[in-house]
């Protein structure tokens, strides 16, 4: 039987199920296309927190609706900035530690547009499977601001320098099979079979010997966790200091006000 968390009215922004061995965290505001707001950003770390300690071998994350994620949500900058700046930079350091310091294989199932930081973490996930319709998209240069999610790190050490530039510099959107053949996604498959070969593929995966899988992730993450949470931290501080910046701060007006002309 599913365990579902949210059926008690555990998470605003959330549904997360436990079922065949497999927690699943499904970004559930399909109507913002799953743009991670500040609750979501603090659901999403209780929800990775209680994953490491359930009975689980696999956790997955997901996104209801059309969307797998548009990212951070810009209206986290519109109300108060210097109090949100000021804290964000600690929630978001926070918020990308635990994707570092996850125990258990982290599986991202996405199915469908990724942006910015829902783009950049995939690089800290141990499988990343994508429908065909999907393009990865990390406008940071267009939004004034730099990138997280240790990407600056995992991009170029996945891809390459050349093609990481591409996307963290010069906001390249990316398909998903180029992102396959660029080994930022594990497999593609077709959209009209995708949740119907993805969790087959994730249920038998989940029935092996969960101690073993978790063991043996944690082993490779050792080899460089503490470099990845010096980048993290770095990259959080550039972040914050840039987002006080004109490039940035009109970046984001500009996008609220094409909203308000449509
Ligand atoms: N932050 C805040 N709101 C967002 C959002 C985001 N990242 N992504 C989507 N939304 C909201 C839209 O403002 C809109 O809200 P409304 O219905 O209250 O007007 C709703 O979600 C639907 O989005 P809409 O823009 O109408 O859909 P679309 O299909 O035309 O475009 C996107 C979808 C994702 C391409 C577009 O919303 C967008 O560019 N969002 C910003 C993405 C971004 O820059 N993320 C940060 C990266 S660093």
């Amino acid at each position: 039987m599913a365990s579902s968390a949210q059926s008690k009215g555990k998470y605003e922004t959330l549904l997360v199920t436990t079922e065949d061995k497999i927690t699943k965290i499904i970004l559930n505001r399909p109507d913002k296309k799953n743009a991670i707001n500040l609750v979501m950003y603090g659901e999403i770390m209780r929800a990775l927190e209680e994953a490491a300690k359930d009975d689980s071998t696999l956790t997955v994350i997901t996104g209801r609706g059309d969307y797998y994620c548009s990212g951070n949500d810009l209206n986290n900058f519109a109300e108060n900035l210097q109090e949100v700046l000021k804290n964000s930079g600690e929630l978001l350091k926070n918020f990308v530690s635990h994707f570092i310091d996850f125990p258990k294989p982290l599986v991202a199932v996405v199915n469908g547009p990724a942006i910015g930081i829902a783009v950049t973490l995939l690089g800290l996930f141990d499988l990343v499977f994508a429908s065909d319709k999907v393009v990865f998209q990390t406008p940071f240069s267009l939004l004034g601001q730099t990138p997280e999610g240790c990407s600056t790190y995992t991009f170029p050490k996945i891809m390459g320098p050349i093609k990481a530039n591409e996307m963290l510099l010069f906001n390249k959107r990316m398909t998903a099979n180029e992102a396959r053949t660029q080994g930022l996604v594990t497999e593609v498959f077709a959209d009209s079979t995708f949740q119907q070969e993805v969790w087959t593929r994730l249920k038998a995966y989940a029935n092996l010997p969960r101690n073993s899988l978790a063991l043996s992730k944690q082993l490779m993450r050792s080899v460089e966790k503490e470099k990845l949470h010096a980048v993290n931290s770095r990259e959080c501080d550039q972040l914050v200091e840039i987002c006080f910046s004109d490039e940035c701060m009109n970046a984001i007006t500009s996008f609220f006000q094409k909203k308000s002309k449509l």
